[in-house]
């Protein structure tokens, strides 16, 4: 089996997939960003490297389209966005449907887009987290994978509510790609359910 990481920048997420040994023949990291700190990692913990800088490209179409035809040079069973900060068209999120999943710092639905840590401390929202969901061309309203929850405390600050989400997303985005990679998540239209046994 073949698992491609995109991402754009620390590449943590990414380095907990590496280190989870996944049931995988390969994993491929691209990133967009030529400066991406995860770049060096992936290439440490022994990963294929491949970098596709965005600003030579036009524009978006031109820059995804460059970007699905090196993935299908690798046939990949499933791509992981960790930390990718580049948004998709909706011909490239088509083209892999259902085998496109993404980490989002939020309990989705609610806060979408970015900044998701001040904007719950700004909200005063008691309980914030993490999910993985499949993509679909809405910003963040794919079928959701897995969720992890964690308190947010009154002396919180962007940093240590982040740090207390980070440390979840590197527990459940292993968990979601494991599963899919063993043939345990079934999709319907909008509701991702998650088998006993390998189906
Ligand atoms: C993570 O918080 C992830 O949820 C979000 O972007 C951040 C990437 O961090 N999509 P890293 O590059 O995985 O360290």
């Amino acid at each position: 089996k073949t698992l491609i990481i995109l991402i754009s920048g620390r590449g943590s997420n990414m380095r907990a997939l590496l280190e989870a040994r996944l049931p995988v023949d390969r994993i491929i990291v691209i990133s967009n960003n030529p400066a991406a700190e995860g770049l060096q990692t992936a290439a440490t913990k022994g990963a294929q490297t491949i970098c596709i800088n965005h600003h030579a490209f036009s524009d978006r179409t031109t820059f995804d389209s460059a970007l699905a035809d090196e993935i299908d040079r690798y046939q990949p069973d499933l791509i992981a966005l960790a930390g990718f900060m580049r948004i998709l068209t909706d011909d490239f999120v088509f083209r892999y449907h259902r085998r496109l999943m993404n980490i989002h710092p939020s309990l989705l639905p609610a806060f979408p887009g970015l900044h998701t840590h001040k904007r719950v401390l700004d909200d005063g929202v008691k309980i914030h987290g993490c999910t993985v969901h499949f993509v679909t061309p809405k910003l963040d309203h794919g079928p959701i994978v897995i969720q992890a929850a964690v308190p947010v405390f009154p002396n919180d600050t962007e940093k240590t509510l982040a740090d207390r989400v980070l440390k979840q997303e590197h527990r459940i985005y292993p968990q979601a790609v494991r599963w899919f990679l063993q043939g345990r998540i079934r999709l319907t239209e909008n509701t991702v359910f998650i088998a006993d046994t390998c189906v």
